[in-house]
């Protein structure tokens, strides 16, 4: 069945769905995107995505073309139209199409940004069997611009970063700058070593993300140790426990990094007790 798509200001079959060719986003990677999950048919974290949106758009000199409230509304009507109990929203924003192709900003006065937003369901994401035994990442080199901050669509090397572990024979791949761990292609990578809960501090050489913010929130409630620095390939590979988490792995365990296995090769207490917290509060929350 062919999913009910958004496409600035209209909700229609992904087949009709249509942007121009001399959109910024696609001749420039010229834009911004946001990846909100869905469970028991609820946002998680809408707030929190909103906001690193609103932030992304300031950084890059971009109008907005609809509100916070608006997008909250567009998020809850593609959820009832496309029936969506658990998965994640995809929503992009690129600078528009002026018509042309030219490096120079287009004047937002008379191009608009393009708004696309569509689901993606996937039954069975909270209950996920990878959970259970975890995943495997190698390292590789974080060669992406300089501000990561900022959630852009070059997507390039993150993509090419997942095709190298598939190749390796592996779920992921952690990227590694001057010796220090920055994060997973689309995620955020901690180790725990002795209790402490350790990953990069914020800065431009990561994302920040919105499920870090909330699980770091829940292992302070909880009183567990939570370091916020930079830590080696070296110091990750001696871990404890390691895990990455995003909008649409939540807390995943990571069990083997390159040839190191973690612990005891399964998903640690910590871990596995943050997965739990994450997806009770999270759910609690949802909007
Ligand atoms: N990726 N770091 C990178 C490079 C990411 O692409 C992501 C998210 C994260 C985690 O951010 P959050 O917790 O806000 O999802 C960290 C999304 C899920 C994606 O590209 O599909």
């Amino acid at each position: 069945m062919s999913r009910i798509v958004y496409v600035n200001g209209e909700y229609l079959p992904e087949e009709e769905a249509k942007v121009s060719i001399f959109d910024r986003g696609f001749l420039m990677a010229d834009g911004v995107y946001e990846v909100t999950s869905v469970l028991g048919g609820k946002l998680i974290d809408f707030e929190g995505h909103a906001k690193r949106l609103e932030r992304s758009l300031t950084e890059l000199d971009m109008t907005a073309p609809v509100t916070s409230e608006e997008l909250l509304e567009i998020h809850r009507e593609l959820v009832k139209r496309n029936a969506v109990d658990e998965g994640m929203i995809y929503l992009q924003i690129t600078r528009g199409a002026p018509g042309d192709r030219d490096f120079v900003f287009p004047d937002p006065e008379t191009t608009t940004g393009t708004v696309v937003l569509f689901t993606q369901s996937k039954p069975g994401l909270a209950d996920n069997p990878v959970a259970k035994k975890g995943i495997s990442v190698i390292s590789i080199e974080d060669i992406r611009w300089g501000r990561r901050d900022i959630k852009t669509v070059q997507l390039l090397y993150p993509s090419m970063g997942k095709m190298m572990a598939k190749k390796a024979g592996a779920d992921d791949a952690w990227m590694v700058e001057d010796g220090m761990v920055t994060e997973g292609t689309s995620n955020n990578a901690y180790i725990v070593k002795g209790g402490k809960i350790v990953t990069r501090n914020l800065g431009n050489e990561i994302l920040h993300g919105i499920t870090r913010a909330a699980v770091l929130r829940f292992a302070r409630e909880a009183q567990m140790q939570v370091e916020e620095r930079a830590f080696t390939l070296e110091e990750a590979k001696q871990a404890d426990e390691a895990f990455i988490t995003s909008a649409s792995t939540f807390v995943m365990p990571v069990v083997k990094i390159d040839e190191a296995t973690i612990g005891t090769g399964t998903p640690g207490p910590i871990a596995t007790r943050l997965r739990e917290v994450y997806l009770e509060e999270s759910l609690k929350a949802a909007i």
